[in-house]
């Protein structure tokens, strides 16, 4: 016999009962209710949950609701002790059945403490102790940053810190499996040793509960709750000088009583580092801690030190995913595991067993932010894919505005997305530049797919940039120096057009949308002198047009890039291929072509510019 608030279900008899009596309840809702409670405590997945009510049918999923909303209306108010945990399952919530309505009292044997010290965790000494000297200010302190960059494994090491400076134990409360303000505030209620009835806590009785000795109360993922923690930790701190409140989220609050602490990844080598410098940082360290522990060693001569350095940088850091990597070491050793980082949501997979479900994999990680995000954030999100560096606000419309999303969707989405860790901005003088982490990014390129949307967007961008190296090789400077400062003279970079040509050349591009970009960027190579490039490019785009239909494709842009490639090709004196010497009938040759002569500066033929989309999109 199974226990539930006021309910026992007794699965031999599969019936469920209210002190004692028998509750009318569907077949499918007691299959539900029974695999839910049975797990006991463990989230439930949908589709776990699918596979052991209807084993040998394929159902809708929104069957499950229907008798879930059956299930909860003979629960009434244990209702919510059956949790829907958005995008990934459902959990059963434990509340003490003998919770006695009333005032609060000091049960603190039902206090929540912080969890045992973690073996195997590297210190962050001198976080920790900002976070401890911050704690003697700050009412409500939110440690912030994406998935898996270990804010909950500090603020528990702050929290055990800065427990001198408190009369009680630190309280501490898991929000994971919460979803609703009501659990939010039991959950605290309960950890703070405090009994309050599910149904009728109120958070000034909390509040009242808490006042007058000095407490720590360390609110831990919060993300997916944040307008209740926000409400919550608000009202608790108001009046009360003495509470601190530490929360960990991906989001930080946004309330007045908050300070908000960016935590940052563990530091990783920069290219060029030395073995030593490689062996110095922390995310090298960790990852070698892990691999070392589940199996032999890894040897730390310099090649392979340098593939653990190049591993740690393109996982940008985040413990989760190094983790994860220094996992697969025993499998496809550390090459196998730094080759196929291209690959990182596939492989980047099984995590402790006694990981939190959003931990077991890199892909989960992200799946538990996205699913906090709303259709038009989403949008934006995924559209963000292509920047594999830094971007402006400039070329991020041009990938996202179109008729169904406005400028204004771009601010709001690109807003959301800074809140919610999944975007980093920095300021370049005046002008914000965004990025995402490479794993980011290639969750959001995953996303990009399955909607469907990547060719389209891939057209967008090249054409954007196309449009922008056009103005730069123009000199074209129609914008005051302000402006120019904040867009063109900072970008579009070579960097860029070089990026938007791999994607319109690649598979999932097209070359006659990139024809244009790739006559822009051939001749901005040849200005640069980058005449290997400059050549490699033009007949890689040369060669792509020899497979198009013939008369799909812009002639001019087309003659464009076989001068380019011309020129190039005499300036590294190399024989011209053979490729560039033919000009396709029936395209015709535009009437004037510039030849570029390797040591004179370099004429491009260009239109004036047209003003890139973020500047029309409204
Ligand atoms: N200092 C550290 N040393 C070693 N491993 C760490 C450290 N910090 C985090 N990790 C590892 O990374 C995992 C994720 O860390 P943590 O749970 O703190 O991330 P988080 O930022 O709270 O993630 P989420 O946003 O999903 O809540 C931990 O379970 C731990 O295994
Ligand atoms: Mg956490």
């Amino acid at each position: 016999m199974m226990e539930i608030g006021r309910f026992q279900i007794d699965l031999e008899m599969r019936n469920l009962r209210r002190d004692g009596e028998v509750v009318r309840l569907g077949s499918r809702a007691f299959d539900i209710l029974a695999v839910v409670a049975s797990a006991a405590g463990r989230l439930v997945t949908k589709d776990e949950l699918m596979n052991a009510v209807w084993p040998d049918t394929i159902v809708e999923e929104n069957n499950i609701q229907v008798h879930l909303s059956a299930l909860r209306k003979v629960l009434g108010p244990d209702r919510d002790l059956i949790l829907t945990v958005p995008g990934r399952g459902y959990q059963l919530l434990q509340r003490k059945k003998n919770a006695l309505p009333g005032e609060a009292n000091s049960q603190v044997s039902l206090a929540r403490r912080l969890p045992p010290p973690k073996s195997g965790l590297l210190p962050r000494a001198a976080e920790v102790e900002l976070i401890r000297a911050m704690l003697r200010h700050a009412h409500v302190l939110t440690l912030a940053g994406a998935g898996g960059i270990g804010k909950t494994q500090l603020a528990i090491e702050a929290a055990r810190h800065s427990a001198a400076q408190f009369a009680d134990p630190v309280c501490f409360v898991e929000l994971a499996a919460l979803t609703t303000h009501e659990s939010v505030l039991c959950a605290i209620a309960e950890s703070c040793g405090l009994v309050l009835p599910g149904t009728q806590t109120d958070v000034t009785r909390v509040a009242a509960a808490l006042a007058g000795k000095p407490r720590l109360l360390l609110l831990d993922n919060a993300e997916h709750v944040v307008g209740a923690v926000a409400q919550i930790a608000d009202a608790l701190v108001a009046g009360n000088e003495r509470l601190r409140v530490l929360v960990t989220s991906r989001e930080p609050l946004r309330i007045m009583a908050e300070t908000v602490f960016r935590v940052d990844p563990l530091d990783v080598p920069p290219p060029d580092a030395s073995d030593e410098e490689i062996l110095a940082c922390s995310a090298v360290n960790l990852f070698l801690l892990r691999a070392n522990s589940l199996q032999e060693t890894v040897a730390t001569g310099s090649a392979e030190l340098r593939l653990v350095g190049e591993i740690c940088r393109r996982l940008d850091g985040m413990p989760l995913a190094i983790e994860l990597a220094a996992a697969r070491v025993v499998a496809l050793g550390v090459e196998g595991v730094y080759r196929r980082l291209d690959d990182r949501m596939a492989i980047l997979a099984g995590g402790y067993r006694t990981a939190l479900p959003r931990h077991q994999t890199l892909r989960a990680t992200f799946d538990w932010s996205f699913a906090l995000l709303d259709p038009v954030t989403r949008a934006v999100f995924r559209r963000l894919a292509l920047f594999s560096g830094t971007f402006c606000f400039e070329s991020m419309c041009a990938v996202v505005c179109d008729e169904e999303h406005t400028m204004a969707n771009a601010i709001g989405g690109i807003t959301e997305l800074v809140a919610k860790s999944l975007v980093s901005v920095q300021f370049v003088g005046a002008a914000a530049k965004y990025r995402l982490s490479e794993s980011t990014r290639a969750y959001a390129l995953e996303q990009l797919k399955a909607e469907g949307e990547l060719r389209e967007i891939v057209a967008r961008n090249a054409r954007y940039v196309s449009r922008c190296v056009q103005a730069r090789l123009s000199g074209d400077r129609r914008d005051s120096e302000n402006q120019a400062a904040g867009a063109h003279d900072l970008q579009p970079t070579l960097d860029d057009a070089r990026v938007a040509f791999d994607w319109v050349f690649s598979a999932d591009g097209d070359p006659r949308t990139g024809i244009e970009l790739a006559s822009n960027l051939a001749d901005a190579l040849l200005d640069a002198g980058l005449f290997e490039e400059c050549c490699a490019r033009a007949a890689q785009a040369v060669d792509a047009l020899e497979r198009q239909p013939s008369g799909t494709v812009s002639a001019a842009s087309e003659q464009r890039v076989r001068a380019a490639l011309d020129a190039a090709s005499r300036a590294v004196r190399e024989p011209l291929p053979a490729l560039a010497l033919t000009q396709r009938a029936p395209n015709p040759v535009p009437k004037k072509q510039e030849k570029h002569e390797p040591h004179e500066p370099h004429a491009p033929a260009v239109a004036a510019m047209a003003p890139p989309a973020c500047f029309i999109t409204t």
